[in-house]
């Protein structure tokens, strides 16, 4: 009974329908065949018999149905499907089948996302952290030989205090760059773009960055660039954009030169920052733009180098619509080069 009466009760979108219908159906019939009262009765009777036979049949397949779907979702939030492949409806749930597989893979999809996310932001602290550590404990080591009495010692208290100089100036290099990543991963990095004379900009740039390259007897050379030729881009972004490359390019070689070239083509021009130095191995050539990733830690490091420079600078090209291209062969020299707008 209870059985019958759960059954109807999952029917019950149905029964106004069917039980009018019914009735409409006993009069008209009544009405056609001129019907007496006890002939009335009977249909009445036959057709409520035939009505509750419907419902009772509906409702237990729309209990089958929603028990399928309680189910598969108990089972969603429960992790126990591996893939979208083991959500099975019947045959008249098709669609709604092929609804909750995609809605599956979107949450999987999500949650992969996130767990990505978390391991990222777990993966950047730690480096953080490790990056921070490093200068400061060089510092606190300088300052307490310095106290403990290396401050009477007239052979290293200068060279222990311009070292804990250095490392101070690491120390804001790294905060910098943090800050500077930190705004542009938030978007909050503001940009402005302006056209400007590409000439002496990079001119001006290989001056700056010419004492750098004459400490390791290496030269800076400019190409020949079109005096009138105007780049659209944020100057001040490109200028760090240059002195990363820059300084990478004189940081990781030993002899030969550096040199900045300009490609005109019709409504862009590529810019490429070329040297003959250390070069890249192709699995390293995919990740150098990776926050934190260093080819060699040693010797970036002792170049004063955290890996966040590239990272910086694919960020500040993307802004720019553009991509940071690099070729580089080990032990012959890198190319790394981007294309800005006319
Ligand atoms: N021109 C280059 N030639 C060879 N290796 C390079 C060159 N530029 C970058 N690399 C490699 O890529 C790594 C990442 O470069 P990136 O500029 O991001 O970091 P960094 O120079 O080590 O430190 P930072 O720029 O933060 O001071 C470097 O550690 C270096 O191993
Ligand atoms: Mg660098």
């Amino acid at each position: 009974m209870s059985r019958l009466r759960e059954h109807l009760s999952f029917a019950r979108v149905y029964s106004t329908i069917l039980i009018t219908s019914g009735l409409v159906f006993v009069v008209l019939v009544s009405i056609f065949l001129s019907f007496s009262i006890s002939e009335v009765i009977t249909l009445t009777i036959l057709a409520a018999f035939f009505i509750i036979a419907a419902l009772y049949y509906i409702g237990e397949k729309r209990l089958k149905e929603i028990n399928q779907l309680k189910t598969i979702i108990d089972s969603i939030r429960n992790n126990r499907y591996k893939s979208a492949d083991e959500i099975k409806l019947s045959k008249r749930l098709i669609e709604l089948e092929g609804d909750i597989k995609l809605m599956f893979m979107r949450t999987q999809n999500d949650i992969a996302n996130l767990k990505k996310l978390e391991h990222v932001r777990t993966e950047f602290l730690g480096n953080v952290s490790h990056e921070l550590r490093t200068p400061i404990f060089a510092i606190q080591g300088y300052l307490e030989t310095l106290l403990n009495g290396a401050i009477n010692d007239d052979e290293v208290n200068i060279n222990f205090l311009s070292k804990a100089n250095l490392h101070t100036i690491r120390l804001n290099n790294l905060l910098n760059d943090l800050i500077d990543i930190s705004m542009i991963e938030s978007g909050q990095m503001r940009m402005s773009f302006r056209y400007f004379k590409v000439k002496d900009f990079l001119e001006n740039m290989a001056n700056e960055m010419r004492p750098l390259a004459d400490n390791k007897n290496l030269e800076i050379a400019v190409h020949p660039i079109r005096g009138k030729l105007e780049l659209f881009g944020d100057k001040d972004r490109l200028r760090q954009v240059i002195t990363n490359l820059l300084s990478n390019a004189i940081k990781y070689t030993d002899e030969g030169k550096v040199e900045i070239i300009v490609q005109e083509q019709s409504k862009t021009a590529k810019i490429i920052i070329k040297d003959s130095g250390l070069g890249l191995a192709e699995n390293d050539r995919e990740r150098v733009f990776e926050r934190f990733y260093r080819v060699d830690k040693n010797r970036s490091k002792a170049a004063g180098g955290t890996g966040l420079g590239l990272a910086i600078v694919k960020h500040i090209i993307e802004a720019h619509n553009s991509r940071v291209e690099v070729e580089s062969t080990p032990n012959v020299g890198s190319e790394f080069s981007f294309v800005l707008k006319k």
